[in-house]
């Protein structure tokens, strides 16, 4: 385990999942199976004055619906109770009251013996309502904003500074919300087994989470229910927290005893969470010699009326540069829609494309190359704490960047490159995001032939998990990675924490070593007891394990024999693994990259083409380039929908996301993706962690975006503020 750049070992995975064997969620059977169908309130706001179930009750093939009506008398819902991610504020309680917070709320769940059955009978639940006026304008909340509390601390005298700065730029950005759209929908299927317990099959982030959730909500014992994800089809923060559907799936079992499976059609995703709108004021100022002296990035970004959801959205811009004079304001508001949640690299990729964008425009404003601007703003040290970085080889993805891309060779000037009505531009920016790491514990368990078993209750959203975990496991006891079997997804696994902020890597990947590690020991300590043993008279550390074998010299004896001869019945080894925080004190772990952006624009439609990125990664070490390379891919087709295509559109009237599917949300397809290019830098890190992984799940998106728009205006001349950049914001 000491190379840089790991092997690019296929995904352990890969065959369950491109045979269909590989379940999800929604795909558990059951003989007994009832359906769940929500009801989403028809209202942005206000209160439900009556429901009328009378007609819907008498449809073929009903069991039961479930509203405020009945539900409420339950009283199930411990009202202290918030999920590990809930922000201040109280989570959403479906069907407890008569309130309603925002368009498409769960206001009832119909259950019946089909999904049709159930689907039908939805349609006829009335609900009179007395509605409220709403509030849908994130500019028109101002006035109700408050302090998020994400804003680092203002150094230096930002309004002096920016009144000697020879270059300035004064500019107002626009981020919109944006919805996940993963592949799998939200889908609960609880099972009642027949001793009584529960086994819910979950589309979530974190089983322990939702585990914990289910168990206070329902008041049940901590072996009476158990939540399973061994396959989850992407969800990047929208599973986060455990959603309406787990709980009205558990509700249903519970009081009708029976088995229930609750999914989501691809339109009620738009009611749950989803990246919040943000505007964002930058203000920039730099010398005449391109030395940035001043810098404001003010942003409101918006919550519900219920939770006060927020991400740092402005901390980026503070810490992305040398720049002595600066100040930053983080505000929330609240809008009547459910809470936003995380949305890969939540808040740095909203807050990153302004502060990219707005460096390009000073750049080009001062006369300066775009990257040797920011490379004579380098930041050295952690520029907000004075910290050194754990380590930082920003400066190699510029240069490797560059290079890949042709950097260069582009023109100096703007709407310099044509080719008939063909506007060619290349534009670049920076990312990061931080390295962290999470306590996760794993148990190694080493069978008498030689196979070892390696658990934790984590999840693999599509990331690759399960790989890198075989790899960190096979490799710490030298084991073929055939002969190892990790196991997620499963509440009652040893502790991990939620699959997100790129933290898995480093969190569960360190248990996993640590776990193995204690094995190793064993193994070695058994090899050397064996009484006749051809290692007894050998130093510890002259025994190695290779390839199944334990090694010493010229001696081999397979792990098998070894456990054989010691009589022994396997090794069983547990860790926990939590941060070096006396080292991390020290220092400041990040993770960064340089995106560069080659883009077509075409004069006449405004319809731009994204040829080329090359996305140049500093992540520490790499464990697996192949499953590593896919998470930056990902993320740089969602930075080029980020910057080109996404956006949820909030109708002021309905109160509601009314794009709320493929036709009207639009993602990069097939044919709107060039070449991408992925560069991993080597980074040797000993303090971020064991294993010197930082993570590379949110970096990718990060970046991309600022450096699509700043290639478009080097194509056009033309400046977009507001993503995502349409054709019309271009004629
Ligand atoms: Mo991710 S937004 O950390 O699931």
């Amino acid at each position: 385990m000491n190379e840089v750049i790991g092997k690019p070992l296929n995904r352990v995975d890969g065959p369950a999942k491109v045979t269909g064997k590989a379940r999800y969620a929604a795909d558990h059977p059951h003989p007994d199976l009832l359906h769940g169908h929500l009801v989403g309130a028809a209202i942005p706001r206000g209160k439900i004055l009556s429901v009328d179930t009378t007609e819907a009750l008498a449809q073929p093939g009903v069991v039961e619906i479930f509203t405020h009506e009945n539900v409420s008398r339950l009283a199930i819902f411990d009202r202290s109770y918030k999920d590990q991610l809930a922000p201040e504020g109280h989570p959403l309680r479906p069907l407890q009251d008569t309130q309603i917070y925002f368009s498409g709320q769960p206001v009832a769940l119909v259950v019946a013996v089909s999904i049709e059955a159930a689907r039908h009978a939805a349609a006829l639940v009335r609900f009179d309502y007395d509605r409220e006026d709403h509030r849908m304008d994130l500019e028109r909340q101002r006035p109700e904003a408050e302090d998020s509390g994400d804003a680092p601390e203002p150094r230096g005298d930002v309004d002096t500074a920016l009144l000697h700065s020879e270059h300035a730029i004064h500019q107002l950005y626009e981020t919109p919300p944006e919805h996940h759209n993963a592949m799998e929908p939200f889908a609960s299927t609880v099972i009642l087994e027949p001793d009584g317990t529960y086994t819910v099959y979950e589309k979530t982030q974190g089983v322990q989470n939702c585990h914990k959730y289910l168990k206070k909500v329902f008041s049940l014992g901590d072996r009476e229910v158990k939540v399973l994800a061994p396959f989850v089809g992407g969800a990047f923060g929208s599973a986060l927290r455990p959603g309406a559907q787990l709980y009205l799936a558990m509700l249903a079992a519970v009081h009708l005893q029976r088995s229930v499976r609750v999914v989501l059609e691809r339109k009620e995703m738009f009611t749950l969470g989803f990246r919040p709108p943000a505007i964002h004021t930058l203000r920039l100022g730099a010398s005449a010699a391109g030395k940035l002296e001043a810098l404001c990035h003010d942003s409101l970004a918006a919550t519900s009326s219920f939770e006060k959801f927020h991400r740092p959205i402005v901390e980026w811009s503070a810490g992305l540069y040398a720049c002595d004079n600066v100040r930053t304001l983080q505000e929330i508001a609240p809008l009547d829609t459910n809470t936003p949640c995380d949305m890969r690299a939540p808040g740095a990729a909203e807050g990153n494309f302004p502060i990219e964008s707005a460096m390009d425009e000073l750049a080009w404003e001062a006369g300066l190359d775009p990257l040797d601007f920011r490379l004579a703003n380098y930041a050295e040290k952690d520029p907000e704490s004075g910290k050194p970085y754990s380590s930082k080889a920003l400066r190699e993805c510029y240069r490797l960047g560059g290079e890949r891309i042709g950097w260069s060779q582009r023109s100096r000037a703007c709407r310099a490159n044509r080719e008939g009505t063909t506007l060619k531009g290349m534009g670049m920016a920076t990312g990061s995001w931080d390295a962290m790491q999470m306590p996760a514990s794993a148990r190694a368990v080493l069978r008498p032939d030689g196979t070892l078993v390696v658990s934790s209750a984590t999840a693999d959203i599509g990331t690759g998990t399960y790989t890198i975990m075989t790899q960190i496991a096979a490799g710490e006891l030298g084991l073929p990675e055939e002969r190892v079997t990790f196991l997620l997804g499963d509440s009652t696994l040893p502790m991990a924490p939620v699959q997100g902020g790129s933290f898995t890597a480093a969190s569960v990947g360190s248990a996993v070593l640590k776990a193995c590690g204690k094995v190793k020991r064993k193994l070695v300590k058994l090899a050397q007891g064996l009484g006749d043993s051809p290692f007894d008279s050998i130093d510890k550390e002259e025994i190695r394990l290779e390839d199944g074998h334990v090694v010493a010299g010229d001696i081999r004896m397979p792990i098998p024999e070894v456990l054989r001869r010691a009589k022994s019945k396997g090794i069983t080894c547990k860790s926990l693994a939590i941060p070096q925080l006396l080292k991390r004190r020290k220092v400041t772990c990040k993770t960064h990259s340089a995106v560069f952006a080659e883009v077509s624009v075409d004069a006449d439609f405004g319809t731009v083409h994204v040829t080329r990125v090359v996305c140049a990664v500093a992540a520490g070490r790499i464990l697996n380039p192949k499953t590593a390379r896919s998470q930056i891919i990902g993320g740089v087709v969602w930075g080029i929908g980020m910057a080109l295509h996404e956006e949820s559109y909030l109708d002021p009237e309905s109160g509601r996301f009314i794009n709320h599917d493929f036709a009207g949300y639009h993602i990069p397809v097939n044919a709107d993706i060039g070449e991408i290019e992925v560069i991993f830098v080597e980074e040797e890190d000993e303090v971020v962690n064991p294993l010197g992984v930082k993570g590379v799940g949110e970096i990718g998106i990060v970046g991309t975006p600022a450096a699509i728009a700043n290639a478009i205006f080097h194509a056009t001349g033309k400046r977009v503020r507001s993503l995502p950049i349409t054709p019309d914001k271009l004629l």
